[in-house]
């Protein structure tokens, strides 16, 4: 069975939407580790809950992003992970993980890149004015949201449409698009 780690930050509604695809078979493939940055994130609970087996670590208490990365490949190693699917793990990937799990990362961003890459990519969107945005699926490089794409789905953004709104209708979108591209990759066997 292919082994997921799902990295995350902060509140983990793609984790939960990952979590439920694997149990209702929409992904062939079990969540065998959580990563998170953030001790005091609400992803932590939900996985807790779930009993996902966990990696949670604070950053400053490495000297460098070389060393914690070292560690989560020492975790993601005893674990026997095939892919990181990281959701709303909001920091830069550095060489010691893409090393290691080279071609193996993945991202989901919440616009249609290379449109409105970085944070707040929805109120990006937003402020612009622009009438189509959505949500990318992409393979993870050193850069910011720059890996080739891998899956798009548009979201129209219509006139009366608030800040919230536009949110809830790209998160929908997320939690579609990301189990189901995730699925195809590993029937792809890549
Ligand atoms: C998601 O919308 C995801 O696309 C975005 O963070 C959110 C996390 O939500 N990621 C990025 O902006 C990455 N550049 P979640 O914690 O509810 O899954």
């Amino acid at each position: 069975m292919t082994k997921l780690a799902v990295f995350a930050s902060g509140t983990g509604s793609n984790y939960d939407a990952i979590v439920a695809a694997t149990k209702d078979g929409t992904i062939d493939a079990t969540v065998s580790l959580l990563v998170c940055d953030k001790p005091k994130a609400k992803v932590v609970e939900k996985a807790e809950k779930n009993g996902t087996p966990m990696f949670v670590f604070d950053p400053k208490q490495y000297k460098n992003k070389a060393m914690f990365e070292a560690k989560i490949v020492e975790v993601l190693q005893t674990e026997q992970i095939d892919w990181i699917v990281l959701a709303g793990y909001m920091r830069l990937i550095g060489e010691t993980l893409l090393h290691s799990f080279e071609g193996k990362i993945i991202n989901i961003h919440p616009s249609l890149l290379p449109a409105f890459p970085g944070l707040d990519a929805i109120g990006q969107a937003f402020d612009a004015g622009v009438k189509v945005s959505g949500v990318t699926v992409h393979y993870v490089d050193a850069g910011m949201d720059t890996g080739k794409i891998i899956a798009q789905q548009a979201v129209n953004i219509t006139e009366d449409m608030t800040r919230e709104e536009l949110q809830q209708a790209i998160q929908q979108v997320e939690h579609q698009l990301y189990p189901a591209t995730v699925q195809k990759l590993i029937t792809r066997g890549e």
